[in-house]
């Protein structure tokens, strides 16, 4: 036992020294292998600082727990809701440790359990709770944090925080105080949105103190997002079960301020529970497992996820196994220091939604509220993550597809409808069914281990079934008190013309391009409804294509066009002239053919129009090389990742939205993309951003080595090679890639032919836009 100790004290120094290592600037480049992938995430500083709109911040925090985990332990700098996280580096007070279901900005928190110690008279309080920190004393990695606060009666306490998927493991060590205590929060007051402070709702839960068995136990029905989407979820809570390794010196509820000593029950809103230990006590340990089932279910979830006497150091241990299990997969050579930690930490990133919401082989579905058998997720924004999150989560985490898959079809079975975006229930948040989308890739890349009947019926409705009071109802964004919104429009003009009526409703331009994108029916096999869903899908796009102006524009019912300005979601009429992503040579017959799709491109480059900030424009760099321009797609790709990517606070310029922003950097850095994810085929892009990349895949024989000598002097692609085999145009097919091999980039330091017909045939200058090199 003393020989386990040493080595997981170690383990303890090696994260501290880790840290300290990305204090100091790093080195400019490094050679060899990263072997030890994880200790490149930097999850306190990468997106948690910057903006919370309008650009500048992932909108993620530090938290700590494994790959997937239903419950994300975070340290609370504020109080949190929709569009304010819950850690911000820019606070220097910490007001307790959550376990929370909303690791991120984008949307409302459900359930959270909170643990806040403090030492002195019990201050439940929010405002009066808080102990100042300083960056300089914490650590944060994937599977453990620390830091060290001033307690209120003087003194310190030092905080260390581990978590598996479903439990949370604090220890809390006093220093120089006299009357330590934890306190555990039930219930808090939320605001409704950001918009008005003082327009809050008030959850009411319970809290049951246990001194024998050493236990607080509670639940907590909050739900910041019951305003919006069609399921009310009435029996929705989280539990939880925290359990202490130190005998209770006394205790008692705490409500809305008022304590109330040797209280072991408490009911309502704004409570709390607390045990107080012995004077002098220097180390209590408390598990938190968390649940969505029971009290009874939270308690199963920490005797079997972290059980009596485990430390901190091994629960820390196994959650750091975990991350290193997937990122150590991925080994780069020839990245800078700050390049290692902006790919790794992207990969932290998407491989946190969605996230596992079963426990014990049973679930809690808000569709029809009650308890399941099987396994489920939840936390998705698919509008987001059909882009390429979810293609880079089927290369890196294939176990889970089939599963995922087979929780939205239970989804549909329970609520009726696949989700659009699902936070324990559906939201309505965003526009269009691309659950079809993840569906269909899952099929074409070969996932069969779900109900495929069950999801071409789901598909099928989808695509052919119209929501509620379609006619009457015109589904603006968060619209409260209305259905499942999925297909909006379809039952008006749509049907019969090819587009959404922006009279009728509201994001008529993007509904119609998005519901066009949906080739479902044939990977599913049936051929008769495939032939009229390519119809539609093919046609559609065209009907809000303007002749006149060159651009995608909304109509009206009676065919009007309806001006630029309206009918978009989150984007303008450059980026959603390009949304047309299986369909890019129409697109370009459209607009002229390749030379002039090739200028449009630069026309929307050059004016500033990419909006890399959100995902509408993830695909269009990539859109020169399906155009003969491969060199302007190499140019641009890589100014993207310069600009809109880097280790500080503020490094992502837009929300990471459950891993999308970091998929496109992570696809891009490789060289190649999912412009049309349902095609199973990438369009290589740039040069790799690294000299050579090798890929573990998990369900592949071998590696996939990606290499590119001298890259960093050499932007341009001279040729492209995938298992000995020059490819002649700049798309690559998953089964190229799926089962590992090699992908050989030769470079050159000038614009090169391949795959640029249309600018060396002479119809294009060349790009006035400065080559970036890395
Ligand atoms: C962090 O806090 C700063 C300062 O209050 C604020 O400007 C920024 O929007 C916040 N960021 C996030 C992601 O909440
Ligand atoms: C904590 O308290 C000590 C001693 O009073 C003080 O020196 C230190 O600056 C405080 N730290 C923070 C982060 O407030
Ligand atoms: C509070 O906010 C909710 C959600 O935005 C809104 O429906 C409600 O009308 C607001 N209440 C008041 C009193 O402003
Ligand atoms: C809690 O107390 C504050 C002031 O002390 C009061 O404004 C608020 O309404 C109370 N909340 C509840 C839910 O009782
Ligand atoms: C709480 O219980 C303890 C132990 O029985 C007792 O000493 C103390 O006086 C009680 N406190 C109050 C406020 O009733
Ligand atoms: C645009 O022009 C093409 C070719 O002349 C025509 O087929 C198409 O109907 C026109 N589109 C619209 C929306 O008017
Ligand atoms: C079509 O509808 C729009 C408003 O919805 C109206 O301004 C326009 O005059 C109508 N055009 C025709 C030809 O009826
Ligand atoms: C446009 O470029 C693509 C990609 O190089 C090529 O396949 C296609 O044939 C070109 N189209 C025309 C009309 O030249
Ligand atoms: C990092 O990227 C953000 C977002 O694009 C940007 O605002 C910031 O200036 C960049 N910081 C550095 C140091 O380059």
């Amino acid at each position: 036992m003393r020989h386990r100790l040493l080595l997981l004290g170690l383990l303890q120094i090696g994260i501290a020294w880790a840290t300290v290592l990305h204090r100091r600037s790093a080195p400019a480049a490094f050679s060899k292998p990263l072997s030890v992938a994880v200790d490149y995430v930097n999850p306190r500083l990468i997106g948690n600082g910057g903006y919370s709109s309008g650009g500048g911040s992932g909108g993620m925090v530090p938290s700590t727990a494994p790959p997937f985990a239903m419950t994300r332990w975070v340290a609370q700098t504020r109080q949190n809701y929709v569009s304010v996280t819950l850690y911000n580096y820019t606070n220097s007070v910490v007001y307790g440790f959550q376990g929370t279901h909303q690791p991120a900005i984008w949307m409302g928190e459900s359930g959270p359990a909170v643990v806040v110690p403090g030492a002195g008279e019990v201050r439940s309080v929010f405002e009066q709770r808080g102990m100042s920190f300083s960056h300089a004393e914490e650590i944060t990695t994937p599977s453990y944090y620390s830091v060290i606060m001033n307690a209120s009666e003087g003194g310190q306490i030092y905080a260390e925080q581990s978590a598996t998927s479903r439990v949370g493991h604090l220890r809390f060590r006093f220093e120089n105080t006299k009357t330590p205590y934890v306190l555990v929060e039930a219930t808090r007051a939320f605001v409704l949105g950001s918009a008005d402070p003082t327009n809050v709702t008030y959850p009411r839960g319970s809290i049951l103190i246990d001194p024998r068995r050493r236990e607080i136990t509670g639940h907590n029905p909050e739900r910041q997002d019951f305003i919006i989407g069609p399921n009310a979820a009435p029996g929705f809570a989280g539990y939880y079960c925290a359990r202490f390794d130190a005998p209770f010196g006394g205790f008692g509820i705490a409500q809305n301020g008022t304590i109330t000593e040797n209280e072991t029950h408490g009911d309502g809103a704004v409570l709390s529970g607390f045990a107080r230990f012995a004077p002098g006590t220097k180390t209590v340990n408390v598990r938190v497992g968390v649940s969505f089932i029971s009290i009874e279910q939270a308690r199963r979830n920490v005797d079997k996820e972290i059980p009596d006497g485990t430390t901190i150091e091994e629960t820390a241990e196994k959650t750091r196994a975990a991350w290193a299990e997937k990122l150590d997969r991925i080994k780069v050579e020839g990245a800078s220091h700050e390049d290692a930690e902006v790919f790794y930490t992207g990969i932290f990133h998407t491989l946190q939604y969605p996230y596992e919401q079963d426990e014990d082989g049973h679930y809690y579905s808000g569709y029809d509220d009650a308890v399941h058998a099987g396994s489920s997720y939840t936390g998705y924004s698919i509008w987001d993550t059909f882009r390429a999150e979810w293609a880079w989560q089927i290369l890196l985490a294939p176990e889970r597809i089939s599963g995922m898959v087979q929780s939205m079809l239970q989804d549909y079975k329970e609520g009726g409808w696949l989700p659009m975006w699902k936070n324990i229930v559906e939201t309505n948040i965003m526009v269009g069914t691309h659950a079809d989308s993840l569906i269909a890739e899952a099929v074409a890349k070969g996932f069969r281990d779900f109900d495929l009947d069950t999801a071409y019926n789901a598909v099928h409705k989808d695509a052919t079934v119209p929501p509620q009071d379609d006619w009457t109802i015109s589904y603006s964004d968060r619209q409260q008190g209305v259905g499942y919104e999925v297909r909006a429009g379809l039952s008006s003009v749509y049907a019969e013309r090819g587009w959404v009526a922006s009279d009728l409703h509201s994001e008529a331009a993007s509904r119609t391009l998005d519901y066009a994108f949906s080739v479902v029916a044939s990977a599913s096999g049936k051929n008769a409804d495939a032939a009229f869903f390519r119809a539609r899908a093919w046609n559609a796009p065209f009907t809000i294509f303007n002749n006149a102006t060159g651009f995608m524009e909304a109509r009206v019912a009676n065919g009007s066009w309806a001006g630029q300005d309206a009918g978009w979601t989150e984007g303008d009429e450059w980026a959603y002239t390009f949304d047309v992503v299986h369909d890019i040579p129409g697109l370009i017959e459209h607009k002229g053919g390749n030379a002039s799709f090739a200028e449009f491109l630069d026309q929307h480059f050059n004016g500033g129009h990419n909006d890399h900030r959100n995902e509408p424009s993830h695909h269009i760099p990539y859109l020169y090389s399906l155009a003969g321009a491969a060199t302007k797609s190499q140019e641009r790709i890589r100014e993207v990742a310069k600009v809109k990517y880097n280790n500080s606070i503020n490094d992502l310029s837009g929300n990471e939205d459950c891993g999308q922003m970091s998929a496109w950097y992570i696809f891009s850095a490789f060289g190649f993309y999912p412009v049309n994810p349902v095609s199973a085929t990438y369009v290589i892009g740039t040069r790799p951003f690294f000299e050579k990349i090798t890929i573990d895949l998990p369900n592949a024989k071998r590696p996939l080595v990606i290499t590119s000598p001298g890259a960093p002097n050499k932007p341009y692609v001279r040729s492209v090679t995938v298992n000995g085999r020059m490819l002649d145009s700049p798309v690559l097919q998953h089964a190229d890639i799926a089962s590992g091999g090699s992908i050989h980039f030769e470079m050159s330091a000038e614009p090169q032919a391949w795959a640029s017909d249309t600018l060396v045939s002479g119809t294009l200058r060349p790009s006035p836009f400065p080559c970036v090199i890395l």
